[in-house]
């Protein structure tokens, strides 16, 4: 039966045209099909516990075509279920197919919705991978999401990371110990090299040049710390058949090179986001110079050393920052260097680069000069990822990368914001058109983001496109299955509710740039825009048949505080807009009401976000401070939780960039800001007295913002109240004061308030007792 399967297999794969094969065919798992084999039944256990023995693994890597994976399913005489899979990946993709699409399960990154029964559905089906790569993560992606996290985040994420097929993965961890190791060989003094590393939650950027030394020193303990885990992830990754991308030497150098050389051109990076020369501007090596190739060997050497490799390596030598001259002879002449200081090392390497460059900096980058230095290196030697394909991708622009082979990536969020969004119709088309691009080098597909644990909705549709062979014809059927499966419930209602989402929060096409911030989680001011893209009244009838549905997992209870988040920041623009046009019109009663109002939504919002463990600022700044060794450590750690998710800077250089809509940022960063904002301006308009902006918010900066990321309060780790008893009070409440039409009948109402009378009863006596 085996073989017969295999046929099958070869004659579906075998229809693909562009072929990299010959430079890319060596990037491929290095272990053999009996380690994947064993890592896939070892994270099928994981996942079903009491049924994995109903699953039996089958691997043949030489099955693959073109480099492309594949997987088989087909239930067994005995009931069993063999899954056939090209590599470890596949197969764990193949499970999850099962999972997903048979047994209407769902394992997301945060919830898990998994209920099997004894005698498992029938299935006889075959899915080739469209393209030899799913590529998976940002640069930023390890500050904003990974900081914390202990080998056992990691190993339930890297279950969840081959599930979804991702075989082409950053591995970021424990770099620095070996940087710290080459700058000491190069004569560095330790406390150059204090000045220069970052804290553990500023990190990516310091990789790319932007910042040096805020947050930091960084301790040995963390090196030590952060290269077990790095040793622990990259063995699961192999054994997986993943392949892990590490970091090479861009040419970003600590402000101590100038001492150690003095002889040598060090080009001063530009000032990234006002950060003061205290924190800001390390050196730039010129690509071209010897040092460069020094520095890089050494670096790729020991990396390669202590890490092993599959030969494919990061390195962004631009990003944010363009080159200090567009002469295409300079770019092609520094392109080359950087690709040949990897392949000095290892001569297999090939050259990964975020393509956000070609976006952020798309004055530099003409077709000209992206031409000359993506062709600096031989074709097939590099791959680019195109970062945000489905809000600005490049590829159209630059001719498909002049021939290099690139990667069609959704990026979706920045700075791990919360905000319900996606592009749900665009990602439905644009993968398969680029796919289809005439003389197109498109070569995989990836998620970019810089945050995750958010919008699972449409990280996994996004996902979906890598063995999609078509569009999806029918979206809102599958928005409807996405809710059958987190939810285990073919309420109707539920249903509805997505196919609301479907067409409001998750059918954004426009340029606009997302941040996740609206008016009450944004610094206070009265010059705010507010804006969405889909009517506000058409998300609420979301909320309320959202409300309306019934379903006891864990994901409901998720998506009823998300949605219950939404549209209660919608509600605080809506009354921010009233209560500016109150104040500007000297209107004293409209100010007043709708401040109120504005300020009622922080209590409410941190009420909801309260009841649930994925939205505590708590889990957050603990988990930092689980990382520490002393009293010290765990100062600091605390203090770059804090900072990174508000200030980002000494002076709120980024400022609200990266903020998190979780309980405790409400209550003590949020809330607090506006409300001492509002009193200013409520003093004002009472008594007629001019109201001096910059001074307030100064005022909000030093007793506010700025101690928040120094304090040490304790924030909960564990969720208080039920979400969705909450979230009823709170919709009852808001949906009563009328703001759009609401289409809910009278019983609803009514049953509400008995549940509430309910609670308030059970509260009573508790309090008696
Ligand atoms: C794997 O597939 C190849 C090619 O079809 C075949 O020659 C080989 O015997 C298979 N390996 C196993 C262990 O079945
Ligand atoms: C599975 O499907 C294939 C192709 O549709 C068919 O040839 C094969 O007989 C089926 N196998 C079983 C066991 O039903
Ligand atoms: C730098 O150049 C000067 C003058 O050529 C020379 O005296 C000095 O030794 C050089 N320094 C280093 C560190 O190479
Ligand atoms: C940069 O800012 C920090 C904190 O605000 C301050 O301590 C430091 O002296 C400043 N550095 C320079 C060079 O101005
Ligand atoms: C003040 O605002 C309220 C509510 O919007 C409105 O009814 C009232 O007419 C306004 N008063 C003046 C003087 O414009
Ligand atoms: C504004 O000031 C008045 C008078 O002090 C007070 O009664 C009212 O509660 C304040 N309203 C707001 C929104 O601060």
């Amino acid at each position: 039966m085996i073989p017969r399967l295999a046929i099958i297999v070869l004659a579906i794969s075998a229809a693909y045209a562009i072929d990299f094969e010959k430079s890319l065919g060596h990037i491929k798992p290095k272990t053999s099909d009996y380690v994947q084999t064993d890592a896939v039944i070892a994270l099928i256990q994981r996942a079903l516990p009491h049924h994995y023995e109903k699953f039996v693994v089958f691997i043949n890597q030489s099955i693959a075509v073109q480099g492309k994976d594949v997987f088989s399913l087909l239930k067994l005489r005995d009931g069993n279920i063999l899954i056939l899979g090209t590599s470890g990946v596949a197969a764990a993709s193949g499970f999850n197919y099962y999972l997903k699409y048979y047994l209407k399960n769902h394992i997301a990154w945060q919830t898990s919705y998994v209920d099997v029964s004894e005698d498992l559905p029938n299935i006889n089906i075959t899915i080739p991978f469209n393209d030899k790569f799913r590529y998976y993560q940002n640069v930023c992606t390890a500050g904003y999401s990974f900081t914390w996290w202990t080998w056992r985040d990691w190993e339930k994420h890297i279950d969840w990371i081959a599930m979804n097929s991702f075989n082409l993965v950053l591995a970021f961890n424990g770099q620095e110990a070996i940087w710290r190791d080459v700058f000491m060989a190069l004569g560095m003094k330790s406390e150059e090299i204090d000045d220069h590393f970052t804290g553990p939650a500023f990190l990516p950027w310091n990789r790319m040049g932007n910042v040096r030394g805020w947050g930091g020193p960084l301790r040995v303990s963390w090196h030590e710390r952060t290269v077990r885990l790095q040793e622990k992830i990259l063995s699961r990754m192999r054994e997986l058949g993943i392949i892990p991308v590490l970091p090479a030497f861009a040419g970003q150098v600590p402000a101590a090179f100038k001492r150690l050389f003095p002889n040598t051109t060090l080009h001063a990076l530009p000032r990234w986001n006002n950060f003061n020369d205290t924190y800001c501007c390390p050196y730039l090596l010129d690509p071209t110079d010897s040092l460069f190739k020094k520095v890089g060997n050494m670096i790729m050497t020991e990396t390669i050393r202590r890490f092993g490799t599959d030969h494919v390596y990061n390195c962004d030598t631009f990003n944010e920052m363009p080159p200090i001259s567009s002469d295409v002879d300079y770019l092609r002449a520094i392109g080359s260097s950087i690709y040949s200081a990897m392949t000095d090392v290892d001569p297999q390497a090939i050259w990964l680069m975020q393509g956000w460059l070609f976006h952020y900096d798309s004055d530099f980058w003409t077709p000209d000069a992206a031409e000359a230095l993506l062709t600096s290196v031989p074709l097939g030697k590099m791959i680019i990822l195109d970062l945000q394909s489905e809000q600005h991708p490049q590829y159209g622009r630059f001719d498909s990368y002049f021939g290099q082979p690139f990667i069609w990536c959704m990026l979706h969020n920045f700075g791990g914001t919360l905000s319900m969004f996606g592009s749900s119709d665009i990602i439905n088309q644009r993968v398969f058109e680029a796919r289809l691009m005439k003389g197109g080098t498109m070569i995989g597909t990836g998620l970019t983001p810089e945050g995750i644990n958010q919008n699972y909705a449409i990280y996994d549709l996004m996902t979906e496109m890598s063995w999609r062979q078509e569009p999806i014809e029918d979206l809102t059927h599958w928005f409807s299955e996405y809710a059958l499966r987190m939810y285990g419930s073919d309420d109707g209602n539920l249903q509805k509710a997505w196919h609301v989402l479907q067409k409001t929060v998750y059918n954004f096409k426009g340029l606009q740039k997302q941040r996740g911030k609206f008016t009450y989680n944004k610094s206070p001011s009265t010059r705010l825009k507010t804006w969405t893209w889909y009517s506000h009244c058409e998300l609420l009838e979301a909320w309320d048949y959202f409300l309306e549905g019934v379903s006891t997992t864990r994901a409901y209870n998720h998506d009823v505080v998300d949605l219950t988040r939404q549209v209660l920041q919608n509600f605080a623009d809506e009354y921010y807009d009233r209560l500016i046009a109150g104040f500007k019109a000297k209107n004293i009663t409209q100010f007043r009401d709708s401040a109120n109002v504005f300020l009622e939504v922080f209590d409410d919002v941190e009420k909801i976000l309260r009841t649930d463990e994925n939205f505590l600022l708590g889990s957050w700044i603990n988990a930092a401070k689980a990382c520490a060794l002393n009293d010290e450590d765990r100062k600091l750690y605390e203090f770059n939780a804090r900072n990174q998710i508000t200030l980002w800077g000494p002076n709120g250089e980024i400022k609200d960039y990266a903020n998190k809509q979780w309980s405790g940022m409400v209550s003590h960063f949020f809330q607090p800001r506006w409300t001492a904002f509002i009193r200013v301006m409520n003093e004002s308009l009472t008594k007629g007295i001019e109201f001096k902006e910059s001074k307030v918010a100064y005022q909000v900066f030093k007793t506010i913002e700025e101690p928040f990321s120094y304090a040490q309060n304790v924030f909960p780790d564990q969720p208080f109240g039920d979400a969705v008893a909450i979230a009823k009070e709170i919709h009852l409440k808001w949906r009563k004061r009328g703001h759009c039409r609401m289409e809910r009948s009278r019983s609803y109402e009514s049953e509400v308030r008995e549940e509430l009378l309910k609670q308030k009863d059970e509260a009573r006596i508790i309090l008696v007792l």
